[in-house]
This record gives C-alpha cells, sequence and structure tokens, in this order.
C-alpha cells in the first residue's frame, strides 16, 4: 500500500534525519572548534610530470593553487620550454577543477613568452571575493640575463579562469625595479584596517633584495608599492647569515594585522622561516615586526601558507634545515606562535616548492567539511620531476 510505504518512509526519515544533521556537522560546526581537527591526505594526483610528456615541456616547476570566490580550483606552474633553469623561455601552464579537485581540466598554456633569454616567473594570484575577479602577477626578465629591464606583468580573468586577458605592464606604472611576486598566492584584507584591499607581496634581486608588496584599495584597477623591509646590506653582494628575506606568504590575523612568512636566504639567525608582521595592512613593514620561527626550520626554499576562516593557520614546506626533503603539513591553533605537534608528513623523498589553498563554506564550499589543498614539487630522485596536488580534509572526513 503506497500510503503505508510513504508512513514508514517518513517514520524511517524521522529516524535518520538527526543522524543526517549531525554528519553534516562539520560546515556547521562552531568556529574555532580546534578540537575536532585532524587533518586527512583523501586524495593525491600528479598535475603535471616533466620530461617533455606534457606539450614538450621541459620541466614544471613553481606551483601556485588558488580557490575563487566562487569554488573554483585553479593550479598555475611554469612550463619551462628548454631546460630547468629559472631563466629560459616558459609557458604559463593552468589546470582548473570545477568538483573540489577530483578532476582537472587539460593543461591550458595561458601566458607564452616566446623565445626569450630570460622569460616569465611566477608569480602570485589573489582574488577579489566583491568582482570575482582572479588576477595573476608574473615577472619578465627577472635576472637581466640578455635582457636590460625587469617587467612586473598582470593577467586577469572575469570567469574563474576560463579566458584571461591580455598581459598589462604594471611597470609603466610602478616601476622597473624587478619585483618576482610571491610565489604563492595574494589575499585580500577580511577584517580592518584596510578591509578590502588586495595584497601581493614579493621580494627583489638577491644584490638589492628585500620583501615589498603591492597594493590595491580600488579592486586591482591600480597598484601602488608599500614602504619594504630591505635586506642588510643593501645592494651589496651578501654573505652567509646576512638578513635577506626572499620569497614570501603573506596570510591575515584575525585582529586584522599581516604575517609574511619569508625564505631566509643566507640564513640569517636561524635555519628557520622569517616573519614579517604588518599592523597597517602592509603600508609598512618595520624591521622592528621582524621574527623567526625556530620551530619552522627551513631549507631555503619558498613555502606554502594560509590562514582559514575558523582561523586555523596552516604551512607546508620540506622540513629540513639543509635539504628539500619531507615535505609537511603543520598547522597553528594560536595565530602562529606555536604549531601542534601532530603534522602531515605529505612525501619523506624529493621536494620543494609548495602552495595552499582552503576549499570552505563561503569560498563555494557551502555545507561542506573544510579542505585544505597542497601542490608541491615532488620526485624520486629531484623534486623538478613533478608537481602533485594532495587534498586534505581538515576534519579527517571523507
Ligand atoms: C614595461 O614598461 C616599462 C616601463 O615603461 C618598460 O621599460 C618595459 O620595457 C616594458 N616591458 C614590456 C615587456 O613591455
Ligand atoms: C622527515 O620527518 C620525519 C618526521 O616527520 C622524521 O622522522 C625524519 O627523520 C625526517 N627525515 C629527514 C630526512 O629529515
Ligand atoms: C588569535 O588572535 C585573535 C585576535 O587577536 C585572538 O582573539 C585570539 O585569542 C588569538 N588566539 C590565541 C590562541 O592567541
Amino acid at each position: 500500500m503506497p500510503g503505508s510505504w510513504e508512513g514508514a518512509v517518513a517514520r524511517a526519515f524521522a529516524a535518520i534525519f538527526p543522524l543526517l544533521l549531525s554528519l553534516a556537522g562539520p560546515g556547521a560546526r562552531a568556529e574555532n572548534d580546534f578540537s575536532q581537527v585532524q587533518p586527512l591526505v583523501t586524495m593525491e594526483q600528479l598535475l603535471w610530470v616533466s620530461g617533455r610528456q606534457v606539450g614538450a615541456v621541459d620541466t614544471f616547476r613553481i606551483p601556485l593553487i588558488a580557490a575563487t570566490p566562487r569554488g573554483t580550483l585553479l593550479a598555475f606552474a611554469e612550463a619551462r620550454k628548454m631546460s630547468a633553469s629559472d631563466e629560459g623561455a616558459k609557458f604559463i601552464a593552468l589546470r582548473r577543477s570545477t568538483d573540489q579537485g577530483s578532476t582537472w581540466s587539460s593543461t591550458a598554456f595561458i601566458v607564452d613568452d616566446g623565445e626569450v633569454s630570460d622569460g616569465l616567473n611566477l608569480g602570485a594570484v589573489v582574488s577579489d571575493e566583491e568582482t570575482g575577479v582572479v588576477f595573476l602577477f608574473y615577472t619578465l626578465c627577472a635576472h637581466k640575463f640578455r635582457c636590460q629591464v625587469a617587467s612586473t606583468m598582470l593577467v586577469w580573468s572575469k570567469n574563474d579562469g576560463v579566458s584571461w586577458s591580455p598581459p598589462r605592464n604594471l611597470s609603466m606604472d610602478i616601476g622597473t625595479e624587478m619585483f618576482a611576486p610571491g610565489p604563492g598566492s595574494g589575499i585580500q584584507k577580511k577584517w580592518e584596517p584596510r578591509k578590502g584591499r588586495l595584497i601581493v607581496c614579493g621580494h627583489g634581486t638577491l644584490e638589492r633584495d628585500g620583501v615589498s608588496c603591492l597594493l590595491s584599495d580600488d579592486h586591482g584597477a591600480t597598484w601602488h608599492y608599500g614602504a619594504g623591509l630591505s635586506g642588510i646590506p643593501y645592494g651589496q653582494p651578501k654573505l652567509e647569515n646576512d638578513f635577506n628575506p626572499d620569497e614570501c606568504q603573506p596570510y591575515e590575523l584575525p585582529d586584522g594585522s599581516v604575517i609574511i612568512n619569508a625564505r631566509n636566504q643566507n640564513n640569517y639567525h636561524c635555519h628557520c622561516r622569517i616573519i614579517i608582521r604588518s599592523y597597517d595592512a602592509c603600508d609598512t613593514l618595520r624591521p622592528r615586526d621582524v621574527t623567526f620561527d625556530h620551530e619552522l626550520v627551513d631549507p631555503v626554499v619558498a613555502a606554502g601558507a594560509v590562514a582559514t576562516s575558523s582561523g586555523i593557520i596552516f604551512f607546508s614546506n620540506p622540513a629540513h634545515p639543509e635539504f628539500r626533503v619531507n615535505l609537511t603539513l603543520r598547522w597553528s591553533f594560536s595565530n602562529g606562535t606555536s604549531w601542534q605537534k601532530d603534522k602531515v608528513r605529505l612525501w619523506p623523498g624529493p621536494s620543494g616548492y609548495s602552495s595552499l589553498t582552503a576549499l570552505e563554506s563561503g569560498t563555494g564550499g557551502e555545507n561542506k567539511a573544510p579542505q585544505l589543498y597542497v601542490l608541491y614539487e615532488k620526485g624520486l630522485s629531484r623534486y623538478t620531476e613533478s608537481i602533485s596536488m594532495a587534498k586534505i580534509s581538515v576534519y579527517g572526513t571523507l
């Protein structure tokens, strides 16, 4: 009888409904419920393999990963055409995922620098939550290798990375001092001061080094530099143990200050990360706000860092004082002042640069448990062999 069958379904549903609610829990969990955090790798796939297998590209390096405001994942890398060198001609490779990282589009080469001697270098990606526009920064002629002038370049997408603008030469506005963005993500300020500001941090040449940030208060229409933090001695060849902050990754703390987690190029003070804190949305970076995180042992590399909306800080790097091995994910419940004892070791072998992004409710992940994505350089004998994407469930649920 249909009636009693419906009744049975209704009764069964009534019994199951509270269970469903509790299973749906993670998305609805109270903020700062740190006791639930139990990061678990649920998937890993290689997005690019070096060795002239994809588009005859010699080497893929410099991974960037970002979640757009609509919840699309964008993975970028330098596709180095002829060799593994930082110089030489390259494409920017992009793969997209609209299903939380399960499947990825085939590789699109969205920028091609031709046959130049000192081609493009990535770079930083940042999106504007209000307009949905995604910005991607890169540099041309960063090493001045058989070229005279460095240029900071910008492309943007209004459709989650499907198509991109022609390159805009930002150096016409900000000057031609070499600026290497990231590599990693920029941020948009969530809290005052300067809520809504777009911030992209980067570094200079090894001699004229130091960290500074490009800032936009008009949704990416115009950009200007904040005051930077210089290396010492500035403009001169450095020695081991000189102060030389280099590749860097910003994130915002809940009090509205910005942390810039930077590569310690000459191992000043420690074989560990330099931490720069800005209280004015990166208008200034002051020497007095520089500390060193001895827990974040580092072999001089570009690392990943991201703050989730619930206040967890994640950090990824090859956790070794000398060598690029042992790609490790760490997390902090104390605004990065200390790190949890538990770690996730993603790969014990050769591993290099890494980039992090989180997909949570509000970034197209409504009512889904928060997920973290690590895109990193990984290999059996060299870390330049491939670029791998690991998906991590923050609460350890599938
Ligand atoms: C970018 O603009 C600067 C300043 O006008 C110029 O010197 C440089 O050659 C330009 N770069 C490119 C790639 O057009
Ligand atoms: C890698 O990290 C693990 C702990 O996470 C440690 O036991 C091991 O010694 C490390 N290996 C290297 C080569 O540093
Ligand atoms: C992190 O910073 C926020 C904002 O300043 C503060 O409310 C919170 O107590 C801090 N957390 C810890 C563990 O210090």
